[in-house]
C-alpha cells in the first residue's frame, strides 16, 4: 500500500468506528460531563449554585440524562449578560451541541430548555416545560434564597429580589403540583415573603 492509501485507509477505519463503535450512552455521558465541566468553569457562584439545584431537581424528578444537560446548560448565556441570555445560550448551544452525537429530537429538547425557560415562554417539549417549572423551584431553595435575598438586601435592592421570587412563584402555581405550591409558599414564609 502507498503512504497516502494507507493515510486514507486508517481515515475511513476512523471513521467508520467513530460511528459504530461508541453506543449513544458514552456519547450522552460524555455530553453531560463536559456541560457539568463548562457550568463549574464559566458560571459565576451565585448562578452555578442555582444551576446545580436546577439539575439536582431534574434528576429527583425522574429526568433523563438529556433533562440534566439542559439543567446544566439552561443558563451558560449568563456568562456573557443577563438579559437575553436565553437567546445568547440558545444560539451558542446550538452550534456546540453538533460535536456531539446525539439525535436531533434530543439536540431540540436542550435548545428548548435553554431558550423557553423564563417565565413567560412557551416550551414545547418535555425537557423545556421540565425545565421551566424547575428553574422556577429552584429559586426556592432555601440557601439560594437565603443567599440571594442577603446579596440584593445589601446592595439596597431587595424589592428586585422580592419582584423574581413572585414571578417564579406564579410559575409554579401554573405548572407546578399541589406539594410544589406547598413547598414555594413554605420557603416564601420563612423569609417572610407573601407570593
Ligand atoms: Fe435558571
Amino acid at each position: 500500500m502507498e503512504p497516502a492509501e494507507m493515510q486514507e485507509a486508517v481515515e475511513k477505519l476512523e471513521e467508520l468506528v467513530e460511528k459504530t463503535d461508541w453506543g449513544k450512552d458514552h456519547r450522552v455521558e460524555d455530553l453531560l460531563l463536559r456541560s457539568r465541566n463548562l457550568a463549574a468553569a464559566l458560571l459565576d457562584p451565585y448562578v452555578l449554585f442555582h444551576t446545580k439545584v436546577v439539575a439536582s431537581l431534574v434528576k429527583k424528578r425522574g429526568g433523563d440524562r438529556i433533562d440534566e444537560v439542559a439543567a446544566w446548560l439552561h443558563d451558560t448565556g449568563r456568562v456573557v449578560t443577563d438579559d437575553g441570555h436565553r437567546d445568547v445560550g440558545y444560539l451558542w448551544a446550538k452550534k456546540w451541541l453538533k460535536k456531539f452525537y446525539i439525535t436531533d429530537e434530543e439536540i431540540e429538547r436542550i435548545l428548548d430548555g435553554i431558550k423557553n425557560h423564563g417565565t413567560k415562554d412557551d416550551p414545547k417539549t418535555k425537557t423545556g416545560k421540565m425545565l421551566k417549572l424547575v428553574d422556577a423551584l429552584a429559586v426556592f431553595d432555601e440557601g439560594w434564597a437565603a443567599m440571594i435575598l442577603k446579596y440584593y438586601e445589601s446592595v439596597g435592592k431587595i424589592e428586585k429580589a422580592i419582584k423574581m421570587l413572585r414571578k417564579k412563584a406564579s410559575v409554579i402555581h401554573e405548572l407546578g403540583s399541589p406539594e410544589d405550591v406547598e413547598e414555594v409558599e413554605r420557603v416564601a414564609k420563612m423569609f417572610g415573603i407573601e407570593v
